[in-house]
């Protein structure tokens, strides 16, 4: 048996694998200090992490940790739990992202309330399954009030509009999701559905019949959703689920630097699909047009009002993805933003982004609550028509109660306190952009608004020639080229030096819609919204690349002979 003092030496006793040990496992301890006295070790273990010094990563290399992870037979015996904490702590905590740390402003997710970690706790407690009421009393209608605050800070419908169904069974205002993922194939699952309904024909709705048959009961040629090229993969994803492909998402170019839908572009690719309607003499159905509230990559937002009427005329379903941007609505200015958010048929939200609750949590909002029935499933012996579980109306099955977080914490810290968060957080944003373009050997690569920053790192001789190159670009393109070529190899490499210096972290992409569009252009990518983060740590991490970036530089020039040719041609 187990009772070895916590804080003392380990133990090499072994366990007895006895019924009685395993049944034991499954209740509290008998003496209720124990327990405690588990969950003391465990917070301080998480405390040290917190507490520890250094960098963001540890140093320990890919191959060591698939060393330490390469056991091929699961263990057979039982261990202490002590042994197997000691375990999470040398082998996994030691070794995980610091990604609170103050200087980690390269993804999406970074500090999170430490209250999180206890109703995290009260969570994996209660452990109640949201698919059904028989194992989700309170915390289904906590779900429901939930939902009913995210649809109202969207599309505002009156208070009694909001008594009425904030907790009407009949009905979802909209699905909790395991991520942002999910919420948008939830969207365009209820997209399709609407698109292809059932009829008094004798057609029973793609959901039963598939798209084969709709397509060929309705008589078009094609299904296709349409998003812009900042569009998330998910997207791609749920075309692929849907059974449109990868092929059936429309990728519409951005405006350079903006990174909005380029509405005019976005027309002509309508009026071209149409066209090849009339030569093959059967329609497209437009299932869905995507609208981007915050892009993943840049953090801009697509013209929703113009988006929303563009939609209309096709018949499609306007889904608006907020997985970034939606709790930002929390922040003075946002609306105006995201004007038009509230024509969206569904919207995605995601609660670990900017609702900052701890990986992950997805939201998925309709706008006529009648939509939900196109999710509609029931099953004997759970989720029975007529009974009022929340599984009814969802994709998924079995769903913790991941919704306590955000909800408590829009309690805890308020719709001012969200508002003040934010604040930092663009006044952050303001701050990195100044620094960007006071320095001369950066450049900025879009126009910031939900705080992600693009920007890149280019040597003194490039920066002028590339702005008189730019007076005439079609004249100079391919001397734009050879010489973004090797910024590119350039910011690649800083960017690897970034990561192994490991003070500070920032991400990298790719994007076609720079000034430069449409060559592909290597981005840092830094995002602003870490609490923790102060306008001194910016001026050090920027300072900190700008003293890599020379350093490589002066490596690297001596291998970029033809560009450097090139370069003196110009001059
Ligand atoms: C705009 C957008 N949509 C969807 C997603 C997918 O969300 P998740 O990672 O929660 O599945 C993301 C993730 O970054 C995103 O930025």
């Amino acid at each position: 048996m187990e009772s070895l003092k916590l804080g003392g030496m380990l133990h090499d006793r072994k366990i007895e694998s006895t019924p009685e040990y395993m049944r034991k496992l499954f209740i509290m301890p008998d003496s209720s200090d124990r327990f405690v006295e588990f969950g003391v070790h465990l917070l301080d273990m998480i405390h040290d992490f917190f507490k520890e010094k250094g960098g963001i990563h540890s140093s320990i290399s890919m191959e060591d940790l698939a060393k330490i992870f390469c056991n091929i037979e699961m263990p057979s015996q039982p261990q202490l739990i002590r042994d197997v904490l000691d375990e999470i702590k040398n082998n996994i905590i030691k070794h995980s992202v610091k990604v609170a740390n103050p200087y980690y402003i390269g993804h999406m997710t970074s500090a999170i309330p430490y209250f999180m970690i206890l109703l995290e706790m009260i969570a994996v407690s209660l452990n109640q399954n949201q698919v059904k009421i028989e194992s989700a009393k309170a915390s289904s209608f906590v779900e429901r009030e939930f939902l009913c605050w995210i649809h109202q800070l969207i599309y505002r419908n009156s208070t009694e509009f909001y008594k009425k169904h904030i907790q009407n069974p009949k009905i979802a205002l909209g699905n909790i999701t395991s991520d942002g993922t999910v919420a948008n194939l939830t969207a365009l699952i209820l997209a399709m559905a609407k698109a292809f309904p059932p009829d008094r024909k004798g057609f029973r709705g793609v959901r039963v019949e598939g798209l084969a048959r709709a397509l060929d009961h309705y008589g078009y040629r094609q299904a296709l959703f349409l998003v812009s090229k900042r569009g998330h993969y998910s997207i791609c994803k749920a075309g692929t689920i849907l059974g449109v492909g990868e092929q059936g998402i429309i990728r519409v170019p951005v405006q350079p630097c903006i990174n909005k839908i380029d509405i005019n572009k976005l027309q002509c690719i309508v009026h071209k699909i149409r066209k090849e309607d009339k030569a093959v003499g059967l329609p497209t159905k437009f299932v869905a047009l995507v609208g981007i509230a915050g892009t993943t990559e840049t953090g801009n937002i697509d013209d929703l009002e113009a988006l929303s009427e563009i939609a209309r005329d096709l018949g499609a379903h306007f889904h608006v993805d907020a997985a970034w941007g939606g709790g930002a609505l929390l922040m003075d200015g946002a609306r105006d933003m995201m004007k038009g958010i509230e024509k969206a048929d569904s919207v995605t939200m995601d609660a670990h982004k900017l609702l900052y609750a701890p990986n992950s949590m997805g939201i998925c909002v309709f706008k006529d609550i009648d939509d939900s029935r196109n999710l509609y499933h029931t099953s004997n012996y759970i989720i029975r028509e007529g009974s009022v579980d929340l599984g009814r109306f969802t994709m998924e099955g079995s769903r913790s109660f991941s919704c306590l977080k955000p909800w408590a914490a829009v309690k805890i810290i308020g719709r001012h306190g969200y508002k003040l968060i934010f604040d930092h957080a663009r006044e952050l944003q303001k701050t990195f952009v100044e620094f960007i373009e006071r320095d001369t050997l950066f450049e900025l690569m879009n126009k910031p608004e939900l705080f992600i920053i693009n920007y890149r790192f280019v040597p003194e001789e490039f920066r002028t020639l590339l702005k008189s190159l730019m007076k005439n670009p079609r004249r100079n393109s391919d001397r734009i080229t050879a010489i973004n070529k090797v910024i590119n190899a350039l910011n690649i490499e800083l960017h690897k030096t970034i990561r192994d210096h490991d003070m500070s972290f920032v991400s990298r992409t790719r994007l076609e819609s720079t000034r430069y569009a449409p060559r592909k252009i290597v981005v840092l990518r830094a995002i602003t919204i870490n609490p923790n983060t102060e306008r001194y740590m910016l001026r050090q991490i920027l300072n900190e690349h700008r003293n890599m970036g020379i350093r490589l530089w002066n490596g690297m020039k001596k291998t970029c002979q033809e560009t450097m040719g090139i370069l003196a041609a110009a001059s």
